[in-house]
């Protein structure tokens, strides 16, 4: 692992300009930079980097962060491995604190396995372009399928000659351990190569590292498999795997969509013509694995199938995983006898491009109408049908989507809507079932795994992964569902010792519609862009202690959880004394409290002009507003202050109008109460300038 020292030095040693300019170009503007946003696709620049701040934000789609937040996002990588990239880049040595033995092993061997897969690839590119017979047979083949040298070259492909252990042979001469060889499935058991006479696809990580290999035969047996693929190791796992997602990404972000095709060769051809958020799911039905991987990019999925196809049926049954994962998907049936690699072939990239458009169908439509082509008028399988149908869109976690399809598909199958929603609440709440069940039973594996000695399992075999379950909006009070509750804790009121009614106070304003989120959003900004600031020089205090100090009492009756959460948090970190710096936000561990921070220092076009800065009127006469701390700190208090006495008036209000008319003495209490608030309000709204209508 990599030690708490080095780690703080490689996030204070990551210059943000640095680490984006690696994958951007930024031009400079004033004291910042700016470029085209990675993050999709646009033509002019609104993509800021602040070196100052040591952040970027893009004002077009909203993503932000800090240097590691942007490794982790644009080359999905994880934490530590961002970590390892920034020390790579700015020559910094790890320094690992003591890990078990078997870890150190275990990340060594994955080392040494990405060295031999990498090896591999050059064996079986120079076997192609360097041999003659490789390039008779291999390098032909591949040209005859119409793809250029550069495409052959950059998707790694390659030939392996018909000799028993060449591979083996010259990879053990240079001195790679067998046993890893055999562990790739590189070499079997008999110490021969496992590929023999076969042109070789590379499969690639999210990343960009060789992880396994498929071998197609060239031979026209039909007993001989048309394709092998390596076995599964610690650095393949099938089922989080999808051909061509390292080249696809970038292009898959642009355009908001992926398309799904079945074949290597059909990715291959694909990006060749140009269009590149293509990946391929290698012959077997998605996965949510794979699902996922799609969703860090877009929610829009597009499945190319072959004209052929036998199995479209079967595999819509599969797509069901997809739609539970809140994916959006199309379908598009390619004209018959056509592969999306023949029929790009064969009509060229702008004709292929219309075909994809026009063609393609929501996959519920789609599968409802092939369907009911199918069962024709038979009432049985009609009935079927209905149910199959059903339970797709019960599937779907969005009320609102489901509506839709509910409706349509009555349409189309010729059935009263009524009936069909019934039927679709029916399945919703069915399958919520199980999926409690199936949660229950997770649940107690991993409570079982996580005992000492209990030895969980390092990989995920087959599709036993758990998927995720996002609450159904709408949906509250189903069983299992999360509840929608109030917001926790309204009954401390009478501890703030300001005069307070005493007793419990309901609070009637609900929690979506209470318009306290400015106020409370304007002191989280406060504690996150000044917290570290001096307020009082004289007893030095910061902007966080002071805040704070005001507004403990009333850390219960915040309405937004987020803000409460950075009020916390600031609280927990000066109670333990942890030194609050202008980094403590930007590098906060928490995601959404360094979103929040990140928005806090980019102000959004419109509310500040990012120009502001450059226009010498302003800044003549105007301190920028997180300069203006003090005051900021000040008023922004005061103004949520207000707000929060506000509420308490009208609460004080509404008990006393609740009082039956013998209730005097509780009556003058609440009245006393009444005048304390109403005297609290009319000061702070004076000192705010705000008008109070009462
Ligand atoms: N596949 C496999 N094993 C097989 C057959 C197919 O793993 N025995 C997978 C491969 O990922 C293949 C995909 O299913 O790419 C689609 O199969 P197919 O259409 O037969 O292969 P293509 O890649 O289209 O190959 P070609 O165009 O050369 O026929
Ligand atoms: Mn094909």
């Amino acid at each position: 692992m990599i030690s708490e020292k080095s780690k703080q030095l490689i996030i204070d040693t990551a210059q943000v300009e640095d680490i984006v300019g690696d994958f951007v170009t930024l031009k400079r503007k004033g004291a910042n930079l700016s470029g085209l946003c990675p993050f999709h696709n646009e033509k002019t620049p609104s993509f800021n980097v602040n070196p100052t701040r040591n952040i970027y934000k893009c004002f077009g789609c909203g993503e932000g962060g800090d240097p590691i937040k942007f490794l982790m996002e644009y080359e999905q990588l994880s934490f530590p491995e961002a970590l390892r990239y920034i020390a790579k880049k700015y020559g910094i040595e790890i320094e690992e604190t003591e890990t078990s033995q078997e870890a150190i092993e275990e990340r060594q061997i994955v080392d040494s396995l990405h060295i031999i897969t990498e090896y591999a690839k050059d064996y079986y590119q120079k076997q192609m372009f360097e041999t003659d017979a490789g390039k008779s047979v291999g390098l032909s083949y591949f040209k005859s399928r119409g793809f250029r040298e550069e495409t052959i070259r950059k998707w790694g492909l390659g030939i392996t000659p018909a000799k028993k252990d060449g591979f083996t042979k010259q990879a053990t001469d240079d001195g790679y351990n067998i046993e890893l060889l055999r562990k790739l499935g590189l070499t079997n058991k008999y110490d021969s190569d496992f590929f023999r006479e076969r042109v070789m696809f590379t499969i690639r990580s999210l990343s960009g590292k060789i992880i396994a290999y498929a071998g197609r035969t060239l031979s026209k047996d039909k007993k001989v498999p048309k394709y092998i693929n390596s076995p599964e190791t610690e650095i393949y796992v099938k089922n989080k795997v999808l051909f061509g997602a390292h080249f696809a990404r970038k292009s898959i972000r642009n355009e908001d969509e992926c398309i799904i095709v079945e074949g290597y060769t059909d990715v291959i051809s694909l990006h060749q013509s140009g269009i590149e958020n293509v990946v391929a799911s290698s012959g077997t039905s998605l996965t949510v694995g794979q699902i996922n991987l799609i969703k860090r990019y877009t929610p829009n999925i597009k499945i190319l199938y072959d004209g052929d196809a036998a199995g479209i049926k079967a595999a819509l049954r599969g797509l069901d995983l997809v739609l539970e994962q809140d994916m959006n998907v199309k379908v598009v049936l390619l004209p018959d006898g056509e592969d999306p690699d023949s029929y790009m072939q064969k009509v060229g990239r702008a004709e292929f491009k219309r075909y994809a458009d026009e063609e393609a169908k929501d996959f519920i439509l789609f599968k409802t109408d092939l369907l009911l082509e199918e069962v024709g008028n038979d009432p049985v399988k009609r009935a079927g049908l209905v149910k199959d149908i059903v339970g797709s869109i019960a599937r779907i976690p969005d009320a609102i989507k489901r509506s839709f399809y509910t409706k349509e598909c009555a349409t189309i199958v010729g059935l009263d809507e009524t009936i069909l929603v019934t039927e679709v609440n029916k399945a919703v709440v069915e399958q919520a079932k199980i999926r409690q069940k199936e949660e229950e039973r997770e649940r107690r594996r991993r409570q079982n795994q996580s005992r000492p000695n209990s030895g969980g399992s390092y990989q995920q075999r087959g599709n036993s992964e758990p998927a995720h379950y996002p609450p159904m909006p709408g949906e509250s009070d189903m069983p299992g569902m999360p509840q929608d509750i109030g917001w926790p804790g309204e009954e401390n009121y009478g501890d703030t010792g300001q005069g307070m009614p005493p007793e419990h106070v309901e609070d009637v304003t609900p929690r979506r519609t209470s318009g306290d989120a400015f106020q409370e959003r304007d002191i989280a900004r406060i504690l996150v862009s000044s917290g570290d600031k001096i307020f009082d020089p004289e007893t030095n205090t910061s902007v966080a202690q002071y805040i704070l100090t005001e507004i403990q009492e009333v850390l219960d009756h915040f309405d937004e959880p987020l803000y409460e959460k950075i009020a916390r948090n600031t609280l927990e970190m000066l109670v333990s004394k942890k030194p609050i710096t202008d980094k403590t936000f930007v590098q906060h561990e928490d995601e959404e409290i360094q979103t929040f921070t990140i928005n806090c220092f980019s102000p959004v076009y419109g509310e500040l002009s990012p120009g502001w800065e450059e226009r010498g009127v302003i800044l003549n006469t105007q301190k920028a507003p997180e300069l203006n701390f003090t005051r900021d700190s000040v008023e922004g208090l005061q103004r949520f202050k207000l707000k929060k006495v506000i509420r308490m008036c009208s609460q004080n209000q509404e008990r006393m109008k609740e009082l039956g008319k013998d209730d005097v003495e509780q009556l003058m209490t609440l009245l006393r109460v009444q005048m304390k608030l109403n005297e609290m309000r009319d000061a702070l709204a004076e000192k705010t300038n705000t008008v109070v209508y009462k």
